[in-house]
C-alpha cells in the first residue's frame, strides 16, 4: 500500500535531521547526499532542504529543553531527531498536541521500516516514550521555566548560550536582542553584477523582466538585493556569467580595496575565490589578481570561477613554492576566523567547540597572515584586513595589536561607499574600518579595516 506522501515527507525529514546531527559535512552537501538517495523531486526537494534547515536553525533551542543544559555533549541522535520532530510538529506547524504525538508515532514507525536502507537503528516504542516525557515538560511549561535567565534567552533565540553572553556584555541588553533576532532571521538573497561582462543596471532589468523583484543594494554599488528566493541557477544570466551570489557584506570588502586601473593585487587567502573573482571583475579592463590560500584544496575551485565569469585576469598562486610574486599595491586579508556573522547562514556555528578555544587558534593564524602578508605590499600601497566575524579579539584588537607593532602602516580612510551615518565612528573621526551588523546593515556580520602603508 502506497503511504501518505506527507507522511514519507516528513519521515524523510527526520531521516535528514538524524543524519545533519550525525555527520560531520557542512549542512549543504549533507542535505544534497541525501536528497539523492531518497529520490525526491521538484517541490519535495525544496521542502526538506529548508525544513531541514530551519530544524538547525531551532537546535539550540530542542537540546536546551530537551535537555536543560545549553552544550553538545550528551549525545543520542535517534532520540534528539525525535524530539526534533516532534517539536517542530507543535512549535513550527503549531498542530494540536495530540496529533503531534500521533504524527511523530507515525514518523517514527515508517522510519524504523526505512532503517537499514538509511542505517538508523532504534526502538519505536522506547523512542516514543522519551518523545512522551520532553512533549509532558513542554506542555507543562517546566522545559522553560526550570531554566537559569541565560539557558531561556538562549532557547529563545535559538543560539549558543556562550555566544550570546559575549554580545551581551558587550552591546547591552536592546542592541543585543536585536543582533540576536537579526542573525535567526531569514536571510535575503544578495547577487553581485559581474560588471565586466554586464552592468548592475542591466541584470536589474533583466532580471525585472523574468518577473523577479529587485533592487540596488543598500550600499554595495554592484550588488542586487532579491527579496525573494529564486531558482537563479536557471536563468540565462547566470549561465552567461553575469551574476555571482554573494552576501553584500563580502561585496563591501572588495569595495574597501578600491582597486585602481593597472594594480596589481593578492587576495592572500582566497579560499573559494568568491572575493578574488569580485576583484577580477572590478579590474577586468587593466589590472591583474594573485589567488593564494595555505590550503590548496580550497583554490580548486577559482578557475572554474575564473573561466564562468570570463576572467583573464587572475592567477592562482601555488600554495607550496613560497613564491609570492609581490610586492603589491594592495594585499586582501580575508582571514580564517569563527565566522560568527553568518549566524544566521549557519547554525552549526553554535556547536563548534568553546569559544575561548576556537579563538586562541583563530587569532593565532591571523597574527601570521597579518605579519606575513603585509610584508608584501609595495610603500604607498593598501592593505585590507577582513573577517566574517565581529568578535573584537579577532577584529579591531587585532588592527590595534598590528598597528602597535608595525609602525610603517597606518590607517585609511575607506572609500565614498563607506561614508554613510550608518558607517559613522562615534568619535566623529574619519572611518577607516567598519563593523557590518545584520540589524543595522542587513547584511552578514563583518569587520572590514583599510591601512596604507606608508610611502618610502
Ligand atoms: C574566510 S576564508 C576565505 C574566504 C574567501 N576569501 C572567499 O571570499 O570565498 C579564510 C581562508 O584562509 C585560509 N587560510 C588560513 N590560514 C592561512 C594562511 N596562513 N595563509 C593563507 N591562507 C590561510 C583558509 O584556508 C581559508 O580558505
Amino acid at each position: 500500500m502506497a503511504i501518505d506522501p506527507r507522511l514519507e515527507l516528513q519521515t524523510f525529514l527526520f531521516l535528514l535531521y538524524h543524519r545533519l546531527i550525525t555527520e560531520s559535512q557542512p549542512p549543504d552537501q549533507a542535505i544534497g547526499g541525501f536528497l539523492r538517495k531518497c529520490k525526491v523531486r521538484g517541490g519535495a526537494r525544496g521542502f526538506l532542504a529548508s525544513a531541514s534547515f530551519a530544524l538547525l536553525r531551532k537546535r539550540v533551542r530542542l537540546r536546551i529543553l530537551w535537555l536543560g543544559k545549553g552544550d553538545f555533549s550528551h549525545s543520542s541522535p535517534t532520540e534528539e531527531a525525535a524530539c526534533a520532530i516532534w517539536r517542530w510538529f507543535r512549535e513550527d506547524m503549531a498542530n494540536p498536541i495530540e496529533e503531534c504525538m500521533a504524527s511523530t508515532r507515525a514518523v517514527l514507525g515508517e522510519a524504523a521500516s526505512m532503517s537499514p536502507k538509511y542505517h538508523v537503528e532504534f526502538d519505536a516504542d522506547q523512542l516514543m516514550n522519551r518523545v512522551h516525557e520532553f512533549a509532558e515538560r513542554v506542555f507543562e511549561g517546566t522545559a522553560e521555566s526550570g531554566l537559569n535567565p541565560e539557558l531561556r534567552r538562549a532557547a529563545r533565540y535559538s543560539i549558543s548560550p556562550e555566544i550570546l553572553s559575549r554580545w551581551w556584555e558587550r552591546f547591552g541588553e536592546e542592541e543585543a536582542a536585536l543582533l540576536a533576532e537579526s542573525m535567526t532571521s531569514k536571510t535575503p538573497l544578495d547577487i553581485r553584477a559581474n560588471e565586466h561582462l554586464a552592468s548592475t543596471e542591466k541584470v536589474l532589468m533583466a532580471l525585472n523582466e523574468e518577473g523577479l523583484e529587485a533592487m540596488p543594494s543598500r550600499f554595495s554599488p554592484d550588488g542586487i538585493r532579491l527579496e525573494k528566493k529564486a531558482a537563479l541557477q536557471h536563468l540565462e544570466m547566470t549561465k552567461a556569467g553575469w551574476i555571482e551570489v554573494q552576501d553584500e557584506g563580502s561585496q563591501l570588502v572588495c569595495h574597501a580595496l578600491e582597486p585602481k586601473s593597472g594594480w596589481r593585487v593578492l587576495d592572500a587567502c582566497a579560499g573559494g575565490g568568491g572575493k578574488t573573482v569580485h576583484l577580477g571583475s572590478m579590474l577586468a579592463k587593466d589590472g591583474q589578481v594573485y589567488a593564494h590560500d595555505i590550503d590548496a584544496s580550497r583554490l580548486e575551485s577559482v578557475a572554474k570561477r575564473v573561466i564562468h565569469a570570463q576572467l583573464e585576469n587572475v592567477r592562482t598562486l601555488d600554495p607550496g613554492t613560497g613564491d609570492r610574486h609581490g610586492p603589491y599595491d594592495a594585499v586582501l586579508i580575508d582571514a580564517p576566523c569563527l565566522g560568527l556573522g553568518r549566524l544566521r547562514r549557519d547554525p552549526t556555528l553554535n556547536w563548534q567547540g568553546p569559544i575561548a578555544e576556537r579563538l586562541d587558534e583563530a587569532t593565532h593564524a591571523q597574527r601570521q597572515c597579518l605579519n606575513e602578508y603585509s610584508k608584501l605590499v609595495k610603500p604607498g600601497g593598501v592593505l585590507v584586513y577582513a573577517t566574517c566575524s565581529i568578535e573584537p579579539e579577532e577584529t579591531s584588537e587585532m588592527i590595534e595589536w598590528f598597528l602597535r607593532d608595525n609602525p610603517e602602516f597606518r590607517r585609511s580612510e575607506l572609500p565614498a561607499t563607506f561614508q554613510k551615518p550608518s558607517f559613522n565612528p562615534a568619535d566623529g573621526g574619519e572611518v577607516s574600518e567598519v563593523t557590518l551588523l545584520p540589524h543595522i546593515h542587513e547584511t552578514d556580520g563583518f569587520y572590514i579595516a583599510r591601512l596604507e602603508k606608508v610611502p618610502d
